[in-house]
Parts: structure tokens; sequence; C-alpha cells
């Protein structure tokens, strides 16, 4: 099995919100909306999507550190990152973002955005907290969001963890969508079946959506979970 991506662990790498909007096909979901973003970790999704009119709550284990030293994750991992996607070249689609280069400007751009943000609001808009446990009442958000954490770890985090985390993520969303579904390896994600059959046996209405966006080759599909 090919793995060009020497890292260790989860990283914080993170998106910007036009990125989330394709990932999540969020065209359909209203300003007010009450979001949660699940392992938000450096992504500026919340200081964007809350200065386009979105109620936005971001949790990742990492808020309990501070800024400085998620800058310094991330600058730990870049290297690491840009060799993994430059040998994995041939398994992006490069309309997206046209380079290795730019990825890795809106990486930076995103945890710009994000630190200055997170200096201001940690503890409000950043909630220090790890999947399938979070510290938040039953209903509180409209849609919960997961990018680029569940099924894309599927190698360290199993099934068990994923369906627990999903379940979680339903308890304390009225929706939930998930995206993308394959593995840090490109290969989709063989987690997926047995995930969407046992939410489908507790009650649950798991469907998979196409969204506008491909840039690993073959994650075109956001998991869409809904209560019934
Ligand atoms: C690759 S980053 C993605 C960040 C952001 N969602 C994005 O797409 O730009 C994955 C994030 O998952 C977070 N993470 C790791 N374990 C977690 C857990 N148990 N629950 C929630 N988030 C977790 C990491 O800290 C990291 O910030």
């Amino acid at each position: 099995m090919l793995k060009e991506f020497n890292l260790d662990g989860v990283v914080p790498w993170g998106r910007r919100f036009d990125e989330y909007e394709a990932f999540f096909a969020l065209g359909d979901v209203a300003t007010g909306t009450a979001i949660l973003d699940a392992g938000g970790g450096p992504a500026s999704f919340a200081v964007e999507a809350a200065a386009r009119g979105f109620d936005v709550t971001a949790a990742d284990p990492i808020y309990g550190f501070d800024g400085g030293k998620i800058r310094r994750r991330f600058e730990e991992t870049a290297r690491a990152m840009r060799e993994g996607m430059r040998l994995a070249a041939y398994r992006f689609k490069w309309n997206f973002y046209g380079s290795e280069e730019a990825v890795h400007r809106r990486r930076r751009e995103a945890l710009d955005l994000f630190v200055a943000d997170f200096e201001r609001r940690r503890g409000s808009r950043y909630v220090a907290a790890a999947l399938p446990d979070l510290p938040f009442a039953d209903d509180v958000y409209d849609l919960a969001l997961s990018s680029h954490f569940l099924f894309l770890y599927g190698d360290e985090l199993d099934c068990d963890f994923h369906v627990a985390a999903v379940r979680e993520l339903a308890r304390v969303a009225r929706e939930v969508r998930i995206f993308p579904l394959i593995n840090l390896d490109g290969r989709p994600s063989s987690h997926l079946p047995a995930v969407m059959t046992e939410l489908e046996a507790s009650g649950f209405f798991p469907e998979l959506v196409t969204v506008p966006f491909e840039f690993q080759i073959g994650a075109t599909q956001m998991l869409r979970v809904r209560r019934g």
C-alpha cells in the first residue's frame, strides 16, 4: 500500500470558508443557522462563517492549547504535508486549488485568520472538546460538520469510534454532514458501510450526497445524517 503522507497522528491543518462551503454543499444552509464545526482545528471556517451571519461554535481537543502552540504544531507538520502532497500529486484533482503551493498558502491564510480569532474567542466560539463526548446539550445545533477528521483517519480510529462519534454529533445537532469519506491514502473508507448500517439500525437516516468539490480523487460525496 502506498503511503505518501508520513504523519504522526491527526494533523492541525485548517481550511477556509469557501472550501467548507463546497465540501458540505452549504448553499442550502440559511444564515443564522447554529453550526458546530467538530474537529475544527486551525480552520478559519468559524471566523469567516460568523462574519457571514452564521452562528458557529468550533470544538477540538487542540483548543486546550494556546495559539502559539497550535501554530508551532502546524509548522512541525507543514513539511511532511507538503512532501506528502508532492508525492501523492497524482491522487488529486487540481482544478480547485491549482497547485500544491496554493494549497499551502491557503492553509497559512486559514491558520492566521484562526489564530487571531482564537486569541479573542477561546472558550466561547472555540471549545476544547473531543469526540465522542461533547460538552453540549441535546439539539443545541441545527447542523454539525466534520471536515477531514472522521473517515479520513480511519486507519487510526476504528469503526466503533466512528459510530459513537456520529451518534454524538447527531445528539447535539439535528443534522450532521461529514466530508471526505475516504482514507488518507485515497481508498474509500472501509468503515463507511458498517457505520451507515449501525446508524440505520438505531433509527437514523444516513445518506450519501454528491457535493460540488473533488480534490482527493473519488472523494465526491458527503455523509448526511438526519434523525427520524
Ligand atoms: C486535519 S484537521 C481538520 C481541521 C478542519 N476540520 C479542516 O478541515 O480544516 C483534523 C482535526 O481533528 C482534530 N481531532 C483529533 N482528535 C479529535 C477528536 N477526538 N474529536 C474532535 N476532533 C479531533 C485535530 O485536533 C485536528 O484539528
